[in-house]
């Protein structure tokens, strides 16, 4: 698996996993956004562009994004992803996962790397907690989906509980 940052060329695949259910899953909130809306999202600073999940043949397989929350005190790096069906269950998401956190915490200067998971969804809750992430806590009723008000765990992996790059070379 490699992560490699959305290109132009992308756009188009890119559009099409975010409108659609089956590449969402059950749990993301769902939006529709058209192709101009979100060439102009990733029209951000290159830090917050999502990374495209790559096999090692160069198909492509799903995304992996990082971004910023805001809090009065201070922000957030939070974390999101989601593989097309026929290729989830295979480990992809576990690797992709521990890449970004190396990623991030290699170079930036970041206390934290948190994620939020629908508390049914299981896969999402291995993929974290194999990655070294911890159950924090529960955000109730905090976005609005699919007609409902859900509930959201907060998982989150501290630069001390990192320690190394799993993956990743640190390069001196
Ligand atoms: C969540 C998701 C990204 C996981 O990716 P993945 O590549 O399938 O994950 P992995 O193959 O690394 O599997 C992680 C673990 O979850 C388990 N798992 C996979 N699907 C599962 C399911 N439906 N129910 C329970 N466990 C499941 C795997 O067996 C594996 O467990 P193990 O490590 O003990 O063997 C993927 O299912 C997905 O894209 N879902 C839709 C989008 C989504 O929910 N994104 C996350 C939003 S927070």
């Amino acid at each position: 698996m490699n992560l490699r940052i959305i290109e132009k060329e992308d756009l188009p695949l890119f559009a099409e996993w975010f409108n659609k259910l089956e590449v969402l899953g059950e749990y993301n909130p769902v939006h529709q956004g058209s192709r101009t809306d979100i060439e102009k999202m990733l029209e951000s600073p290159n830090e917050l562009k999502p990374f495209i999940i790559e096999k090692k043949d160069g198909s492509k397989i799903g995304f992996i994004a990082h971004f910023y929350v805001l809090h009065v005190a201070g922000r957030q790096l939070e974390i999101g992803y989601s593989l097309v069906p026929n290729e989830r269950g295979k480990g992809y998401c576990s690797e992709a996962v521990k890449t970004m956190v190396d990623y991030l915490f290699l170079s930036k200067d970041v206390t934290r790397v948190q994620a939020q998971t629908d508390p049914r969804n299981v896969a999402s809750q291995k993929v974290l907690e194999k990655t070294g992430f911890r159950k924090e806590g529960i955000l109730r009723k905090t976005f609005f989906t699919r007609g409902e008000w859900r509930d959201a765990f907060v998982y989150g992996i501290l630069r001390e509980e990192w320690r190394e790059p799993k993956i990743l070379t640190k390069i001196t």
